[in-house]
């Protein structure tokens, strides 16, 4: 079940448009977990999960996709929402622990009323991750809708909120670094308790009389290679396909990198500590990627 990036590209010219603007989310999304705690609103609009002290709940995409870009509209947890985990991200199928496990992800982490919601982002390729950078957004995520963003394609994985770059992993295989291309993934959406570990490394607890604890999403905006299991091969749509080659231009980096510097509070590459230098031939590349 791989597509090589060769064909990948050959693909491309191949048929059918998956551009979906904003329409119904019953369309592309399917309730996964949560014992009726995930809903989708009637005219298929809003879409909500909760958390309570019993479960969370969370959806996935009906199609599996090879390289895409996805928006998606979320409206985090208000108030005290210490302990709570909000994840957003792709993944290849299969057990986490698989040997060639891909993931892309965006998780928001909760905080005690007043305190900013952390930002996680991390990438796992070839069943390698520990490539996570964190940040604090610029507003606060839960007083209104913002649009997070995963680009993915054969370059480079970029992060986007509310359409601004925040990081973007490019593919440097060259290095010896995986990069996810070869496995087609699906989006996943959980809420969950994440108290023993979450918020201020732990030390701040759920606040069950709190709950139950929801989160809104709207607007899934997709325009992907759709994969196909039964040709096991991808289709990806003909027309509005400048996300498969998009890169940042100098102008977009020099933003990216000086909100880097304003809002970012974690970067894998600067974590000497935890890698004793391990990943510094990597890193050395990535801190000058341009
Ligand atoms: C919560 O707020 C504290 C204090 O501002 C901060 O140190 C921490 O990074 C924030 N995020 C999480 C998830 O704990
Ligand atoms: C839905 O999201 C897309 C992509 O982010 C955006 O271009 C569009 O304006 C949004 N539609 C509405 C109705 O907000």
């Amino acid at each position: 079940m791989r597509v090589s990036l060769i064909q990948a590209f050959f693909l491309l010219v191949s048929s059918f448009s998956t551009f979906a603007y904003g329409g119904n989310l019953n369309d592309d999304i399917e309730i996964q977990w949560g014992d009726g705690r995930g809903k989708i609103s009637s005219d298929g609009k809003l879409l909500s999960l909760s958390l309570d002290k019993f479960s969370g709940s969370g959806f996935f995409s009906k199609h599996k996709y090879l390289f895409g870009r996805l928006d998606m509209e979320i409206k985090l947890v208000p108030g005290n929402s210490a302990g709570t985990v909000t994840t957003f991200y792709l993944s290849s199928q299969g057990p986490a622990m698989e040997p060639n496990h891909d993931e892309i992800d965006f998780e928001f982490l909760g905080n005690s009323s007043g305190n900013p919601y952390t930002l996680h982002t991390n990438v796992f390729a070839h069943g390698k991750g520990n490539k996570e950078m964190q940040f604090n957004l610029w507003f606060d995520p839960t007083q209104d809708f913002h649009t997070y963003s995963i680009l993915w394609n054969p370059k480079n994985i970029i992060f986007l909120v509310d359409n601004v770059p925040i990081r973007v992993f490019k593919n440097h295989e060259t290095l010896g670094v995986p990069f996810p291309k070869s496995q087609p993934m699906k989006l996943y959406s959980t809420l969950w308790n994440g108290e023993d570990w979450a918020t201020q490394g732990g030390k701040v607890k759920t606040d069950w009389s709190k709950a139950p604890f929801i989160a809104y999403y709207r607007n899934f905006t997709v325009n992907a290679c759709i994969w196909s299991p039964a040709e096991g091969q991808s289709s990806c749509p003909s027309s509005k396909n400048t996300w498969f080659r998009q890169e940042l231009d100098v102008e977009s980096y020099r933003k990216m990198r000086s909100l880097q510097k304003k809002y970012r509070t974690y970067n894998y590459c600067k974590d000497m500590m935890r890698f004793l230098g391990g990943t510094s031939r990597e890193c050395t590349v990535r801190e000058k990627d341009i």
